[in-house]
């Protein structure tokens, strides 16, 4: 990697294709991105895949404008190589090449759940965290032990936020449905003070060290059914669903011994989980943090931080080995930084 030259970050591994820079001194500047919407239903990944490629062109150009850069100005180009969507993982990857080559710049592909963490790290100054990172296709605590970023606990099923999706679309609320339970939640609970669950109760989705969201998801759905207001129901989910998730993250600091929480993923932008993580931090004497919002979401700013970390530590891509891994866990990638 040139000294003085910036890294390009590209984050493509489900509905947004985001580039997003890093300067030559490792500072992270705002995402330029764009995100599938789909008019009903799930994402299909091979329209998110010819959305990405619509869109590339356009993206590079305006990232490089939000910063007055030229292409002469970039030294590396970083990029998701896992874990995601395999058609839209494919579409970033050959952006990535094609520029590398282009530029005659190195290449180095990164595991999309780590980019999450490190972003966290620099945004929140953390030195050492258990990460909750809730995502639509991923929930996870992490933490690092011996060398590698661990999965102490995580989903059995479905992402938290695929789960509060698809109540959602259930209710008639299109994607993303999380932001909308928020605010519904929230009225509920501004109107209603001294609610309690009780009538509202909700499966307990905590195994162990793992989550499970699916059942959860039918019993929110048959509350309505019941005659429950909607709002009523946001709220006892997102009190269940996410009391589970800081309850293992709280596990992972006892069992690790650590004293700091990172938020990361979509879910994190919830003021609810947020407020829960501080609480529970607080009675532990540890502390919960959160980055930006735009830091929380998919970014392609995160990639390109974790490329330049990864390429200033001394690791590359080469061409031959520059392919996508759908299924490329938290713990593959060794910790080779600090
Ligand atoms: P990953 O590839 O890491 O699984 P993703 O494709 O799900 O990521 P993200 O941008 O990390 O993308 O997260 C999107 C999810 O975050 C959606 O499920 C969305 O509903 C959820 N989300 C966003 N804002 C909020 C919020 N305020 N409250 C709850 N959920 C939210
Ligand atoms: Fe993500």
């Amino acid at each position: 990697m040139d000294e003085g030259k910036w890294t390009i970050g590209i984050e493509s591994t489900a509905h947004t294709f985001s580039f997003g820079l890093v300067d030559p001194d490792g500072i992270p500047y705002p995402s330029v991105g764009d995100t599938i919407k789909p008019l009903e239903g799930g994402i299909h990944p091979r329209e998110a895949a010819d959305h990405h490629r619509d869109y590339a062109a356009e993206l590079f150009r305006r990232v490089l404008e939000s910063q007055n850069l030229s292409s002469n100005d970039i030294g590396a180009i970083a990029y998701s190589q896992g874990p995601g969507l395999g058609p839209c993982l494919r579409i970033g990857a050959s952006v990535a090449r094609t520029l590398s080559s282009k530029l005659e710049v190195p290449l180095i592909g990164v595991n999309h759940c780590v980019a999450h963490i490190e972003i966290g790290r620099q945004q929140c100054d953390c030195d050492d965290p258990v990460l909750l990172y809730v995502s639509g296709g991923n929930t996870q605590v992490i933490a690092k032990l011996q060398g590698k970023y661990r999965v102490l606990g995580e989903t059995l099923d479905i992402g938290i936020g695929n789960m509060l999706d698809k109540f959602a679309r259930q209710q008639g609320i299109p994607f993303p449905g999380g932001p909308v339970i928020e605010k519904l939640a929230k009225e509920y609970i501004d109107e209603h003070p001294d609610a309690t669950l009780n009538g509202l109760e909700l499966p307990y989705p905590v195994r162990g060290m793992d989550l499970a969201f699916s059942g959860i998801l039918t019993a929110a759905q048959r509350l309505i059914e019941k005659g429950h207001s909607i709002g009523a129901v946001c709220w006892s989910l997102q009190e269940h669903a996410f009391a589970a998730c800081i309850e293992v993250a709280e596990r992972a600091l006892a069992h690790s011994g650590k004293k700091e929480v990172l938020l990361g993923g979509g879910v994190a932008c919830n003021n609810r989980l947020r407020e829960m993580s501080t609480l529970m931090a607080q009675e532990r004497e540890s502390t919960s943090h959160a980055p930006p919002r735009m830091y929380c979401i998919d970014n392609g700013t995160m990639i390109g931080l974790l490329g330049y970390i990864e390429l200033k530590a001394g690791r590359k891509t080469p061409f031959e080995s520059s392919g996508i891994d759908q299924y490329m866990r938290t713990d593959d990638t060794i910790v080779i930084w600090s």
